[in-house]
């Protein structure tokens, strides 16, 4: 199946670009719905730290904004189901974001400026920018005022959103945007081919990274961090300087592989937390600046004690018919096949396990399985709590690549 919306131009094109196909899984979205999980939300064009609830995300989605809890929840913040299509937030004011997309009347809404962290919105743009439908913006964390936008050209706004000029042409297979911390005109951008940056409002390009591969999202935090992701390369940074010099770049993580981040913002309150929107439509996260990466679901489980807990009751319990480090039992050994063939499979991600939703994981050890009495319910011998570190640490031996993939989402991956 290929991702045929034509209300998202720019992301069926990165998808298509960049992982091949995308597959839906038509599960129905249910609008009205006060809580709904993650995995059921569909068309997430923007995501942003929730200023009211440290840890969650808002995301600006096809049905209006929600917001995500690390437990698996999401309900609806807007009181409108316009078509959001991209989502920003003021660098210093967390509850104002901004936004531009489709109302549910139709047409294209301007830009739309919330100050209640995405509950209720109003159009503020004047002119012909009350009309854009702006795929991208980005807020100069250096004079916030400033805001550009990706419609028909590069639009510039010099007083937070009300007045807008087409300021240049966009750049050729434009991904990303992201104003600099260090000069409001100085902005990057990142194409198909590589990373650029302008230091005259988007009128002159030179690269600032010298691969020249797909940069699928870029942001910039107002003390100067620069983080680009570079799919075939990874998740890169550098800190801009305030001489223009340039920039030095060092590897955060090349563990992506044929996944990209499509999104990537980061929790004001802790520099250490970002979250990241997969090519896959999974919300992934890192607790440590962006050197790994899990799936944004159950996170707050996923803590280096947690690991190392599920690791010693992994040894204890698991790994004799799961082998040690999840590697799954071999045909031959010693009474490993049952009267079908099947042996206890490998928790790492050589096997099935990243296909299922953390719920089903804990269910199975819990509860057993049925089709195999080898696999016995663990709920006598173990809690929720001991089980529950058991998958953090098998997630641990996942790669982003299956993490991108876990669950519902594994249909929208090729394998
Ligand atoms: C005596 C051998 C044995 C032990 C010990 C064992 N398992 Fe299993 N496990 C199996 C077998 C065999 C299967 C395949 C069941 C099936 O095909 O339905 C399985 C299946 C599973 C699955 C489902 C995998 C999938 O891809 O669907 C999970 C998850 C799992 N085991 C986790 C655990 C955990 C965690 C422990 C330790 C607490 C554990 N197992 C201990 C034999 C074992």
């Amino acid at each position: 199946m290929v991702h045929k919306s034509s209300s998202c131009p720019l992301r069926s094109k990165i998808t298509l670009a960049i992982t091949g196909v995308l597959s839906l899984v038509s599960v129905a979205f249910a609008a009205q719905a006060q809580t709904v999980g993650i995995d059921q939300i569909q068309h997430i064009h923007g995501i942003a730290p929730d200023p009211l609830f440290p840890g969650a995300v808002i995301l600006g989605t096809h049905e209006g904004t929600f917001r995500a809890l690390p437990n698996g929840d999401a309900m609806r913040v807007s009181k409108d189901t316009s078509d959001f299509m991209s989502l920003a937030a003021h660098p210093n004011t967390g509850k104002t974001l901004f936004a531009s997309g489709h109302p549910a009347s139709g047409g294209n809404s301007g830009l739309l400026k919330s100050t209640d962290g995405g509950v209720s919105w109003i159009q503020i743009a004047t002119g012909d920018a009350a009309k854009a439908d702006f795929h991208l913006l980005s807020l100069s964390p250096k004079n916030p005022d400033v805001i550009y936008g990706a419609y028909k050209g590069l639009q510039v706004s010099r007083d937070g959103g009300t007045n807008w000029t087409v300021s240049a042409p966009l750049p050729d297979q434009l991904f990303s945007l992201a104003a600099s911390s260090q000069n409001a005109d100085t902005l990057f951008a990142g194409t198909m081919n590589g990373l650029s940056v302008s230091k005259d409002g988007g009128n002159t390009w030179q690269s600032a990274h010298p691969e020249a591969k797909p940069v699928t999202a870029i942001h910039v935090t107002p003390d100067g961090r620069l983080y680009a992701f570079i799919y075939g390369a990874g998740l890169m940074t550098a800190m801009e300087t305030n001489s223009g010099g340039d920039l030095q770049w060092e590897i955060l993580s090349s563990a992506f592989q044929d996944r990209a981040l499509l999104k990537l913002v980061i929790d004001p309150r802790d520099a250490q937390r970002m979250f990241g929107l997969a090519g896959t439509q999974q919300l992934m996260t890192s607790g440590d600046g962006g050197r790994s990466w899990t799936t944004f679901v159950g996170y707050l489980r996923q803590t280096t004690d947690a690991v190392s807990a599920g690791k010693a009751i992994y040894e204890d319990n698991c790994s004799g018919c799961h082998g040690v480090d999840g590697v799954g039992e071999r045909p031959d050994d010693p009474g490993a096949q049952d009267e079908y063939g099947f042996v206890a499979p490998a928790m790492n991600d050589s096997a099935h396990a990243w296909h299922h939703p953390d719920a089903q994981l804990l269910e199975t050890i819990r509860d057993g399985s049925s089709r195999n009495e080898r696999m016995q319910p663990w709920k006598d011998d173990l809690s929720d709590a001991e089980i529950k570190n058991v998958i953090a640490y098998m997630k641990s031996l996942w790669s982003f690549r299956s993490l991108a993939c876990q669950g519902a989402k594994h249909m929208a991956c090729m394998n």
